[in-house]
């Protein structure tokens, strides 16, 4: 994508489109007789004609006698309404960049005035910006078909603001899309990699090269270093794989003073679950090979973070690992210690997040970060309360929860509060252990922050389940690059 914002009202560069969003009645904006007339009054007769009321996301795709100036306007509406919230912008702009794609017009000039004036500039510009970004990914596949070594669909549009004040608010917006992008493309990606492909291994190469390109500290642990950490949980759900666990850490220090306190971002990279001896059934059994995106969502704010030059320090902690039946793997039933030193009865192998989660909390205390968000594909069961709209959290601190669900109204990458508190906590006692790994059929989510929570005393700390988010929905088969949008608002928000 390339983008340009600009206060010039000029529009004499014969861009191949010009898109105008509207407000209802004839009176688009101040410059309305300029372009109209660059358009050769396309738009004043289509709304003589009454083609055009400019009803919210309604679209007139006009082409335009080509003598110089622009070939086609595209009007689009934006309602009645005073004003439209963040939500409503964004929606207006999936319609646009989407009906753009169709039309195959990359190259546009977008004067939305009419739209700022009922939100504003950093608002709209975000969201043009985030919106394009969605329509305009890709997933070449590995390996590489014959179609995908075809140039994709690309934006290049001029974003013509009505004045300098609103160009400079629309660049701070666009700026922060163009980071929200590049972060979900990279999670989208590697969310949608072949399990066979995207292994522990590969991952934490893929860790190594984020450092290099944006300068974080990257520390890959074997299992060798993990077992001198007396990490038993997380090593336990790797003994059925043949594909060695690794634990990553990335650091991106933007802070000015190097021993500020970091936010940390733990992240499952389940890079395919199976369920284990526990073996899930047949069917989607595939979309398992998502159980990566929380993992993903951590690449991809660290990433963002590292382009916006954020002033703050930031910790990523991957644990991981597949989870595949073997003659090796956990059994139910079996006793393992964790890095805390508590034990932990498994008595299901398929509620192996927390098992390699757990691991990774403890070890995260050694950064004395201000403050922890684990990521995770945790549990089927939040998809059942909460769909693929929003995320369920969960934390040891209101204000951390607070934070995070502030930064997904902004962002529009919703989460929701789920309690949790000591009468759940009772459903996860073992006969055998300090703790059992699942906590019977009901409250599924909040069990599974429960067992969590035994690992997080020592900081404030928040979970966010992304299983319904992170991939299906409206999607489809394809990972949404959430929490990608969420983390990213959070680190701002903390600047
Ligand atoms: N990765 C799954 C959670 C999941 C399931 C995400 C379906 C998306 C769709 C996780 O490891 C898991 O298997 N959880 C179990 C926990 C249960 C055994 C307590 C689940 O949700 O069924
Ligand atoms: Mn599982
Ligand atoms: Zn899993």
């Amino acid at each position: 994508m390339k983008y340009s914002i600009t206060s010039s009202q000029k529009i004499d560069s014969s861009p191949a489109c010009l898109v105008l969003v509207a407000k209802p009645a004839s009176n688009i904006g101040a410059q309305f007789a300029q372009l109209n007339k660059a358009v050769r009054q396309a738009i004043s007769r289509a709304q003589k004609a009454e083609l055009f009321e400019a009803k919210k996301g309604q679209i007139l795709d006009l082409p335009v006698p080509a003598d110089g100036g622009p070939e086609r306007v595209v009007l689009l509406g934006a309602g009645a309404a005073k004003s439209l919230s963040a939500a409503n912008v964004r929606s207006l702009m999936e319609s646009l960049a989407k009906h753009l794609k169709q039309q195959r017009q990359g190259k546009v000039n977008i004067i939305a005035d009419a739209v700022a004036a009922k939100c504003d500039f950093q608002t709209l510009a975000r969201h043009l910006i985030e919106a394009m970004g969605d329509v305009e990914y890709r997933y070449v596949k590995q390996p590489k078909a014959a179609r995908d070594k075809k140039p994709g669909f690309t934006f290049n549009i001029t974003l013509r603001c009505a004045d300098r004040g609103a160009a400079a608010e629309a660049k701070k917006g666009a700026a922060i899309g163009i980071a929200i992008n590049k972060g979900k493309d990279l999670a989208k990606t590697l969310g949608n990699m072949p399990g066979n492909v995207c292994t522990p291994t590969y991952l934490a190469a893929q860790a190594r090269k984020l450092g290099k390109s944006h300068k974080l500290k990257v520390k890959i642990l074997s299992e060798k270093d993990m077992q001198d950490l007396g990490m038993g949980s997380l090593l336990s759900v790797s003994l059925g794989s043949r594909q060695p666990a690794k634990l990553i850490v990335m650091q991106y220090n933007g802070a000015k003073d190097a021993k500020q306190a970091p936010h940390a971002l733990v992240g499952k990279g389940l890079t395919f679950d199976a369920g284990g001896i526990s073996l899930k059934p047949g069917a989607k059994m595939d979309e398992m090979k998502y159980d990566m995106c929380g993992a993903a969502s951590v690449f991809g704010a660290i990433l963002a973070a590292a382009e916006l030059k954020l002033p703050i320090n930031v910790v990523g902690v991957i644990p991981s690992s597949e989870n595949l039946p073997d003659g090796l793997a956990n059994k139910p039933g079996d006793v393992v210690t964790s890095m805390s030193g508590q034990t932990i009865e498994i008595l299901n192998t398929d509620a192996e997040g927390r098992l390699i989660l757990c691991d990774a909390l403890t070890y995260t205390k050694r950064f004395k970060p201000a403050t922890v968000i684990d990521i995770a594909t945790l549990t089927g069961a939040v998809i059942v309360a909460l769909g693929h709209q929003t995320a369920g959290v969960m934390g040891n601190d209101q204000e951390v929860v607070d934070d995070l669900l502030a930064a997904g109204e902004t962002s529009l990458d919703y989460a929701w509060q789920l309690p949790i508190n000591d009468s759940y906590k009772k459903q996860l006692r073992s006969d055998y252990a300090d703790l059992a790994n699942i906590g019977g059929a009901s409250a599924g989510s909040i069990t599974a922050a429960c067992f969590l929570s035994y690992f997080t005393k020592d900081f404030r700390w928040a979970h966010l389940d992304i299983a319904g988010t992170a991939w299906g929905g409206t999607v489809g088969k394809r990972a949404s690059g959430r929490a990608v949008p969420v983390l990213t608002q959070y680190l701002i928000d903390r600047c």
